[in-house]
């Protein structure tokens, strides 16, 4: 039997807690996590991957290792990393630690009643509408131009050979293209099939020989290539034909921004965090310094007790989630999740015996693994997170029509009908409505972590905003109980995002006796396959880098 007693500091409540020993996990195991010494990348995909390793190989830094490895990704795994979608990166170079916000914004004809006045309710998430100005090709430019060191040419060869020769399509690329493909036009899906009707299956060889004609012009004249000329001719007649409006003005007019990273320190670390236009970070911040405030620590490592106090920070955290948009049209009150102030009420709201009850009732959203994230790191103390979404899978569904880039629908993470749940089940508030070149509010969540002034970790993931609950809870499994990365990866989550008042679980990972305990508890329970698919690396006590990948998703980590 295990007695455990806390003090919680402000609000005084002494909890006592019984048998937690009786409430674990159903068990399961864990890979050795990989090690190297120079170089470390973990990603979706073994070939963008490999670039990555080899680019750095050739002498380049980690900012050219990651655009590389975007490239390849952008050929090998378009149904969430194609150049028609956006993205975030942070990076820690040569002591300096920036964020470039490669996110795509709305078009200029758009305004807060567009989707209301929409004739389809799905216009924010299928065909022209949807689609957002794509960042991911400014982003990889802008970022290699600050911080590269190869000649811009040289990370194109993988991406070029793999386009024009081709590459086996894994099971995963199979499964989110036949489960998309019939929602696209003929001239989408022609990009996609082998012979006359037939998508290539696990193991065959696919071509991408209309986006090896972007690739080539982008290697021969950077952004320009993509967002003028030709190739954004293509883009704006393919969204046109798809009902969008577009202009080649917004695609001329579009560029990735610098940012500050935020800050959180936590556990004798410095955090360097997603800003706003990304959620992620405040929310993270927030419920990291809640688990300080409980005494998280003292609590059992994955018993009951733990859970649930896991489900109510995620619960507090989030609440004022609604409240963001993007920095350059609100303010955005950051001492709502920063101040002493905020957390101390978000911690009254805590209590160790029952779930505090979200006043409202709304549909569940339907889980969707449609974004994806790498990490890179090196031996010197520099690292960089990227993660790249088209949002849906497929993204709108349009591909464009003579060069093949498949195109977001990041609209709809706008608050495109006030009060209406997005397809995360988000709720989104005025400070995110849709206003012509604002960039729709994210939970991307790329994260690194410093100590001295080096990056020692590196994470991020997939997985809207279970994206947030999914990083923080891997931080908080290394950070504070020092397990491995692959341990920490691997373990079972939850997720909480305060509305719906729902705490998912993930399947076949939690006993009959926990779930029960959690609902007597007063917890709304539903099953889930996975929170998040967090890739992530650390520099483990023996100086070594160590990565993992998720199992909940396709990945593959390497270096040397
Ligand atoms: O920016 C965001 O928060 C979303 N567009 C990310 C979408 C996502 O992660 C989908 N994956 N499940």
């Amino acid at each position: 039997m295990i007695f455990t007693a806390y003090f919680f500091s402000a609000t005084s409540v002494f909890i006592t807690t019984f048998f937690s020993f009786s409430f674990y996990f159903t068990p399961h195991s864990y890979a050795v996590p990989f090690e190297s010494q120079k170089i470390m990348i973990t990603g979706p995909s073994q070939l963008a991957v490999e670039s990555g390793v080899q680019t750095f190989k050739n002498g380049g830094n980690i900012v050219d290792a990651a655009v590389s490895t975007a490239l390849v990704l952008a050929v090998t795994s378009p149904y969430f990393a194609a150049l028609g979608g956006g993205g975030f990166a942070l990076v820690h170079i040569d002591s300096q630690s920036e964020v470039l916000d490669f996110r795509e914004h709305a078009p200029a004809k758009t305004h807060p009643q567009y989707y209301i006045q929409a004739a389809s309710p799905k216009a924010s998430r299928l065909g022209g509408k949807a689609i957002g100005v794509p960042g991911i090709p400014y982003g990889l430019w802008e970022l290699h131009r600050k911080y590269g060191k190869l000649k811009w040419h040289k990370l194109f060869n993988s991406a070029l050979k793999y386009s024009k020769k081709g590459f086996r399509v894994s099971g995963e690329w199979y499964k989110h293209t036949s489960k998309n493909i019939e929602k696209m036009s003929p001239a989408s899906k022609k990009h996609l099939l082998i012979s006359q009707a037939a998508l290539p299956k696990p193991g065959q060889i696919q071509t991408q020989k209309a986006l090896f004609k972007a690739l080539k012009l982008f290697r021969k004249k950077g952004p320009k290539a993509f967002y003028e000329g030709r190739v954004a001719e293509d883009l704006v007649s393919s969204i046109s034909a798809a009902g969008g409006e577009m202009s080649l003005e917004d695609l001329k007019n579009y560029r990735p921004k610098w940012r500050k990273p935020l800050y959180e320190n936590f556990a004798g670390y410095k955090l360097m965090l997603m800003p706003p236009p990304s959620s992620g970070g405040l929310v993270i911040g927030a419920a990291l310094n809640l688990t300080q405030r409980l005494q998280l620590k003292k609590t059992e490592a994955r018993s009951l007790n733990e859970y649930h106090l896991l489900a109510e920070i995620m619960k507090q955290s989030f609440s004022k989630r609604h409240l963001l948009g993007d920095p350059a049209f609100h303010i955005n009150p950051i001492s709502e999740f920063t101040s002493d102030d905020s957390r101390k009420k978000f911690l009254k709201k805590i209590s160790s015996t029952k779930a505090f009850i979200v006043p409202s009732s709304m549909p569940i959203p339907q889980e969707s693994p449609e974004t994806t994230h790498f990490s890179v790191m090196d031996s010197k103390g520099n690292a960089l997170a990227m993660t790249l979404t088209l949002n849906g899978n497929y993204g709108s569904k349009v591909i464009s029509k003579k060069y093949g880039i498949a195109l977001n629908n990041q609209m709809d993470d706008f608050t495109t009908r006030p009060g209406q749940p997005n397809m995360f089940g988000l709720i989104q508030g005025k400070g995110n409505e849709v206003q012509a070149g604002k960039r729709p509010l994210s939970s991307m969540s790329p994260t690194l972590v410093l100590k001295n002034n080096k990056a020692v970790m590196s994470l991020g993931a997939p997985g809207g905003p279970r994206i947030i609950n999914g990083v923080f809870q891997v931080l908080y499994r290394t950070l504070v109980q020092d397990l491995n990365m692959d341990e920490a990866i691997q373990q079972p989550r939850i997720h909480h995002q305060y509305l719906p008042n729902v705490l998912f679980y993930e399947k076949n990972k939690f006993t009959p006796e926990t779930l029960n305990s959690l609902m007597k508890k007063g917890h709304k329970l539903k099953e889930i396959h996975g929170v998040a698919i967090v890739n992530g690396i650390r520099l483990n006590k023996k100086e070594f880098l160590e990565g993992a990948f998720d199992h909940r998703g396709e990945g593959y980590v390497s270096g040397y």
